[in-house]
């Protein structure tokens, strides 16, 4: 058993806001774990923060046309008050801008440097020779060499999620200007992956490090293991560790042709997880090195799986190239969640943005929590639908758990007038909420509870969210049969004995409850304790005193414990909310349509010609140049104009069919060409004498053929 944890997030690119998939991919079953570790008295350390440097940031800068900096102090702004409002409990939420993390992963590269772990090399890169830059990661697309996505990045494909270098795209283009970009040599820093790959292969599959047993190997997920041995079989290549860019983490500039070259992001993101955890003991006037360099600390990364070979293979490297840190005991990394059937993407808008869900259904942070670990993608990838959480939160939430809780406390308080957790025989036989067959024994009831919550603690500890959140609200179930089975609303009368044991110990479920959903549910935990007027939880231990608790059989809220106020654990979510949400993704999806309708070369159709006529035939016409002095919508007709058309000589009355392309003031005072021996026609008791002259494109929309500016009315066209 480790003696500390150090618990860490994967830091989002502070380049855009937080989607339902990085939550139900990395964050969430941090937050979980972590809260699990605390209520069980376990020193732990649960860091975070913003991933500020890199491509992903300057890209999104140059397209808004502002610096870096002003994005990742929004998009920072942003992340650490979403995870505030989910309840993702951060012991530090920290920036990779921070001065202290640019000297701690500078830091980092100076040892590697003198340790001989570079290679220092001139290769030829990719360099836009429009915008004079090289062309790093993100500045690059292409087609993805894995899966044909046209949009590949320099790093990685987000669509089949492959780790890329630049040079494996198909037809480069540069992110900035669009051109094709040409090969230039410039000098690097090399990580010697190659030299470490013997022992990575044999720390990733046997958890063992020169005889030490690190790690269980049967405790890493499949797809994890599945991933790295992909990479190792592969054989590691030296990989950059420097970029040319204009911000990021300088190279040290100690180091002779550090000029004009950073960090690559993925050397300085990791190591921001030590940052934090160096800041975090400053501000708690503790020791930050004990939690990355004792052995006796579990190392544990949350991550989506497009991070995994920079958590399990990379940085592994890294920290054992400085010589000084500890290797992670686990790197549980989920899949992908799929939003209606289709990829979650942040460029074309197809995603539950956690911010907006908070502002929109506030209140409900729990069921997002609570559907999230429902559908979390632990093994494989996942599906979240709007239909499936308002399913999933009205059945399970509102109708097992709250409806549960409140019949406690209602009835409680109804048959009790003082208010009171009641006094009870705990000898008196009751119908048990495990089984309608079992005769209930307190004390057993008690136990039984505590089992089921045992196990819970157990399929956290192995990284199973899912099956633990079904053992937590299994007890609910029970708390509800219990009452089911002994109808206490039924009973009160004829046997007000068992009803007093009955519900002195569905108070016990809901005290049980109030402790063990908070790691799932710690908005609803608080209010839990609330409605049983406990003290709020401490985080220190409270699961692991209050199984203690239950295994001597005894209760956690003694007879006579006033309660608190009833109230409604969850609300239902009402149809028009879930209507609402999918507007909102058929409006992105319609807007994707049109920008991509716009962006689509088009296909012109030209009407066919006309049969050859003479030229006595067009002679015949006598078209001449006029000029509009008045217009007005004709009554009743949604079609025609009325205009006043000046010909020089003359003025005429034309009825022309373009309401529906202009308003009357838009033609007022143009200049216009008119068909003006056209037989006179009656149209709706007006006589037209003309006709206007418009060209009409394959769309049926119209435009003015009009003579040259100031062109005087009433002349021949010809
Ligand atoms: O993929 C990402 O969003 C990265 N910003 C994750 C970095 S994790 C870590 F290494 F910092
Ligand atoms: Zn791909």
């Amino acid at each position: 058993m480790k003696k500390r944890y150090l618990v860490t997030a994967a830091l989002p690119y502070a380049n855009g806001p937080l989607h339902i998939g990085h939550l139900a991919g990395a964050y969430l079953p941090a937050d979980i774990y972590v809260r699990y570790l605390r209520l069980m008295g376990k020193d732990v350390v649960f860091v975070c923060g913003s991933d500020e440097h890199g491509a992903a940031i300057t890209v999104k800068a140059r397209k808004e046309g502002v610096t870096p900096r002003e994005i990742v102090d929004k998009y920072n702004a942003i992340l650490k008050d979403t995870f505030e409002k989910i309840g993702i409990a951060f012991d530090m939420y920290h920036r990779t801008s921070e001065p202290i993390h640019h000297e701690t992963s500078q830091g980092f590269f100076r040892r590697l440097n003198e340790k001989g772990e570079f290679i220092e090399e001139t290769t030829e890169q990719y360099y836009d020779e429009v915008a004079n830059q090289f062309l790093a990661d993100r500045y690059i697309i292409g087609t993805c060499p894995v899966c044909s996505n046209p949009d590949a990045y320099g790093d990685q494909c987000e669509k089949c999620g492959t780790t890329l270098s630049p040079t494996e795209l198909i037809s480069p283009r540069s992110t900035l200007s669009g051109s094709t970009p040409v090969k230039r040599p410039t000098q690097h820093w090399f990580l010697r992956l190659d030299q470490h790959e013997n022992w990575l292969r044999q720390w990733i599959n046997t958890g063992e490090l020169e005889g030490v047993a690190l790690h269980n190997p049967n405790e890493w997920k499949n797809h994890v293991l599945g991933q790295c041995n992909s990479w190792l079989e592969q054989g590691l290549q030296p990989r950059a560790m420097t970029r040319d860019l204009d911000w990021g983490v300088d190279v040290p500039q100690e180091l002779p042709g550090s000029a004009g070259k950073k960090l690559y992001v993925w050397l300085d993101a990791p190591i921001g997880y030590i940052s934090a955890t160096r800041q975090w003991a400053l501000d708690h006037g503790r020791d930050w090195e004990p939690y990355w360099k004792s052995e006796d600390t579990a190392l544990i990364h949350f991550i989506g799986k497009d991070n995994i070979v920079f958590h399990c293979l990379i940085f592994p490297a890294i920290l054992k190239a400085h010589g000084e840190y500890i290797l992670p005991v686990n790197v549980p990394a989920n899949q992908f969640m799929n939003l209606e059937g289709r990829k979650i993407s942040t460029s074309r808008n197809w995603a539950v943005w956690v911010h907006e869900y908070c502002q929109e259904l506030p209140g409900q942070e729990d069921a997002l929590r609570y559907n999230m670990v429902k559908n979390m993608p632990e093994q494989r990838d996942s599906e979240f639908t709007w239909k499936g959480f308002q399913e999933t939160t009205n059945t399970e939430l509102v109708n097992n758990l709250a409806n549960f809780v409140n019949r406690v406390l209602v009835l409680t308080q109804k048959y009790y007038e003082d208010g009171c957790a009641p006094q009870f025989d705990a000898a008196r036989p009751f119908k048990s909420g495990w089984g309608v067959e079992t005769e209930g024994n307190y004390a057993a009831e008690l136990r039984r509870i505590r089992e089921h919550l045992l196990e819970m603690g157990r399929e956290i500890e192995r990284f199973n969210f899912r099956e633990a959140l079904r053992l937590l609200m299994e007890v609910s179930s029970a708390g509800n049969a219990l009452l089911q089975f002994n109808e206490p609303w039924r009973t009160v009368k004829e046997d007000p004995e068992t009803v007093r044991t009955v519900l002195h110990l569905g108070l016990q479920y809901v005290a049980a409850l109030s402790v063990a959903a908070r790691p799932f549910l710690p908005f609803s935990a608080e209010r839990l304790r609330k409605m049983l007027a406990l003290p709020p939880l401490e985080d220190q231990g409270d699961l692991e005193a209050m199984l203690a608790v239950l295994e001597k059989g005894e209760p956690l809220l003694p007879a006579g414990h006033l309660l608190g106020v009833a109230g409604h654990l969850f609300s239902r979510i009402p149809d028009e909310v879930i209507a609402a949400q999918m507007a909102k993704l058929e409006s992105a999806d319609a807007q994707n349509a049109a920008a991509a309708a716009a962006a689509a070369p088009k296909t012109i159709n030209y009407a066919p010609m006309k049969d050859i006529i003479q030229f006595d035939d067009f002679a015949k016409m006598d078209i001449r140049t006029g000029k509009i002095l008045t217009a007005e919508k004709m009554e009743k007709s949604k079609k025609l104009l009325k205009l006043q058309v000046d010909l020089g000589f003359e003025q005429r009355t034309i009825l022309s069919g373009i309401a529906e392309h202009f308003t009357p003031e838009e033609v007022l005072g143009r200049q216009v060409v008119v068909l003006a021996n056209l037989a006179p026609r009656p149209m709706m008791g007006v006589e037209s004498q003309g006709m206007i002259l418009m060209a009409e494109d394959q769309d049926g929309k119209l435009s003015f053929v009009s003579p040259q500016e100031g062109w005087p009315s009433g002349f021949g066209v010809r």
